[in-house]
């Protein structure tokens, strides 16, 4: 169980990148509604832009594997701490899947029925890397945000936020 502490915004380290993340999902949840698949215009379209999203998800994670989850986890070996959620942080993530279908689509165009194919595995992909990444980013949040408060200074996670911020070229 997550310890209870306070979560001042100024050293939560996920809050910040997790709303881009989340305008993103909205976007291509968006995109996948609107998109007329039979075009191929259209497609090519949304995979451009599904690329260039899935591009950020992966950097995200690479960000907070990097300069987080490393940390926590190292952190928590010290304390002689087991922690399966952190140890297995972005373990199974779908990413790498999804980019590589995507990079698969440049080569489906030819014909209607392996569009339609085409565009039915892209969904469904779609809708379990959702499935997924909300309850991921929510767990990071409540559980991992409040582990990382209970293990390390205010100054500590103030300097990692700012960090973190720099590596998403929010700040
Ligand atoms: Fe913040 Fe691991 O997604």
């Amino acid at each position: 169980m997550a310890p209870s502490v306070d979560m001042p915004v100024d050293i939560n380290v996920f809050s910040i990148p997790h709303n881009r993340m989340k305008e993103l999902v909205d976007e291509y949840n968006m995109m996948m509604r609107e998109t007329n698949f039979h075009n191929s215009g259209h497609l090519k379209k949304a995979l451009a832009l599904l690329q260039s999203t899935f591009t950020e998800f992966k950097a995200h994670e690479q960000i907070e594997n990097k300069f987080i989850i490393k940390r926590l986890k190292l952190k928590l070996r010290q304390l002689s701490i087991e922690n399966d959620a952190v140890c297995n942080c972005h373990k199974d993530s779908k990413l790498l899947y999804i980019l590589d279908l995507l990079r698969m689509g440049h080569r489906k165009l030819r014909s209607f029925s392996e569009r339609r194919t085409y565009v039915k595995e892209l969904r469904e992909a779609l809708n379990e890397f959702t499935d997924d990444f909300l309850p991921h980013m929510k767990e990071e949040e409540e559980v991992f945000q409040p582990l990382l408060q209970q293990y390390f200074s205010y100054d500590e996670l103030r300097a990692l936020k700012r960090r973190v911020l720099q590596e998403h070229f929010i700040s």
